[in-house]
């Protein structure tokens, strides 16, 4: 039984109070709309889900034109300061529609707004409410604050939030695929990274909330369910009693035994903390993708230690070797920071060459970009020249795009089970899924299969980036 107000599980006694409040929350905010936009990782993501069920709970309907919003959200990240200003220019736009209907409201909510707190009300005018990623339970209190005609801040950080009992709505689904959090905040303090600051303390949320939301998931016919976390490996959940003890390794094995065609995928991987237990329960069960993203961000020691990653390159390789070892064909894929600070031309060199050791399935690249407030911010100088950093940028970028073609030529010939999960970007014609290593498969649609289907498709040619192949 969900509390509507909230969308929270309903236990306790006040429940007919509750009801009132209720009513008149649904009926004030009946047929309202909301238009959420969301910015940054996955996280984020399904963080908009908790808050489009907590919205909708309150009488919203969900929009996707912002122009006929009541109410738009804007969830941030500020993990780059490219990722910031892409958020400004897009407030601008919105800053046109508001002018025209002076109703409407704008919320920042997410990464930015725990970072710029009220300093975001005092810099952009046309905000109404800002909102910290742990503060949304807060929504209706600051919804009515608003609507009274005041702006509304909440960017309180809690060490126990998890929004563990709240029923996300699922937006912009296809129906097969989903994220579920399964922790939040990082207590790793890399010296580069502000997410420490915007998600505050690691968190794990209770084992049972996250098995029985891939159930429903499961019961509702989708297929595919990914485990979020800033840092996977470090889950750590007990119950109460202290009788129930579950880390990452058993917790992905309750999830896989859910059912043999819900595949499961993770993300992140630490590389400090991705444990042989994580491995071998990869390799026992079949519908474990094996896939591992593992941001190495630099392959020289000393750039690592200066970060502040607690692993040192010969680790790394270490748990690469362990990986190959324990599941051969496993994909890898990793983050790279370009031009950290003090980063030499031999350091530089090294991430090279450790990618050369890994050959990345694939990578996310990123020039190094100064975060204020994070340690390196205030211990070291973002000392690389800009033109330096681009040019190692390009070195990395043409080397893993070099790696990324190999590996899929590897897999011509291959039949691999593909999940279809919807029809392809460029044809109608084709059907698009996505292989266990996480490679995009593109194959020409058969009426015997529908999305959501798994088919076994003959892999017979490659783009770049792509399989292409077809059904057999
Ligand atoms: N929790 C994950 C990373 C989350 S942030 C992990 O520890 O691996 C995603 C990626 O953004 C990071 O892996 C890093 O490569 C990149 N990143 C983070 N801060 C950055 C910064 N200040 N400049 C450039 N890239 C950054
Ligand atoms: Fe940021 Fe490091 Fe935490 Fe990843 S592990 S979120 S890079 S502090
Ligand atoms: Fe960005 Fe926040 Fe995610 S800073 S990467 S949205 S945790």
């Amino acid at each position: 039984m969900y509390n509507l107000e909230t969308g929270v599980k309903d236990h306790d006694e006040s429940r007919q109070g509750e009801a009132l409040i209720l009513e008149a929350n649904r009926e004030k905010n009946n047929g309202r709309k909301l238009y959420i936009e969301s910015y940054g990782c996955a996280m984020n993501f399904s963080d908009s889900e908790i808050v489009a069920s907590i919205m909708t709970n309150m009488g919203f309907e969900t929009t996707s034109d912002y122009k006929e919003a009541d109410v738009i959200f804007i969830n941030t990240c500020s993990i780059r300061e490219n990722a910031e200003v892409r958020v400004r220019n897009r407030l601008k736009e919105f800053g046109a529609v508001k002018n025209k209907r002076p109703g409407m409201m704008v919320g920042v909510l997410g990464c930015m707004a725990e970072r710029l707190k009220s300093k975001f009300l005092e810099e952009e005018k046309l905000v109404d409410l800002v909102i910290g990623p742990d503060a949304y339970r807060d929504l209706p209190g600051l919804i009515d604050q608003v609507d009274d005609g005041n702006r509304a801040v909440n960017v309180l950080l809690s060490r126990e939030e998890t929004y563990a009992d709240i029923s996300p709505v699922r937006l912009n689904s296809n129906g097969i695929t989903a994220f579920i959090s399964i922790m939040r905040g990082c207590d790793n303090m890399c010296s580069f990274c502000v997410v420490p600051f915007t998600r505050g303390r690691e968190r794990s949320r209770d084992a049972h909330s996250i098995v029985n939301e891939a159930i429903d998931l499961y019961a509702q016919g989708y297929k595919e369910v990914t485990l979020l976390g800033q840092n996977v490996d470090s889950y750590k959940w007990e119950s109460v009693d202290k009788l129930e003890r579950v880390n990452f390794a058993s917790l992905l094995e309750l999830v896989a035994n859910i059912g043999p065609d819900l595949r499961v995928r993770f993300s992140t991987s630490h590389p400090k903390d991705i444990t042989d237990e994580v491995l071998y329960t990869m390799a026992k069960y079949d519908n474990i993708c094996k896939y591992i993203h593992l941001p190495v961000q630099s392959g020289s020691s000393r750039v690592l230690d200066i970060m502040n990653r607690t692993y040192d390159r010969e680790w790394y390789m270490e748990r690469v070797q362990s990986i190959r070892r324990i599941m051969p064909d496993c994909a890898i894929s990793t983050d790279v920071i370009i031009g950290f600070c003090t980063e030499t031309e031999e350091e530089h060199a090294e991430t090279l060459s450790m990618m050369e050791y890994v050959k990345y399935d694939f990578a996310y690249m990123f020039m190094y970009s100064e975060r204020p407030g994070t340690l390196a911010a205030k211990r070291f100088t973002d000392d690389i020249p800009e033109e330096v950093k681009k040019r190692r940028f390009n070195e990395v970028i043409s080397l893993q795009q070099k790696h990324s073609h190999e590996r899929l030529l590897e897999q011509l010939g291959q039949t691999q089970r593909i999940l279809i999960e919807n029809f392809s970007k460029k044809s109608k014609l084709d059907y698009s899924g996505r292989n266990d290593k996480n490679a995009t498969v593109v194959f020409p649609v058969d009426a015997r299969y529908q999305p959501g289907e798994y088919v076994d498709v003959l892999i017979e040619r490659c783009t770049p980036a792509t399989l292409i192949g077809r059904i057999i």
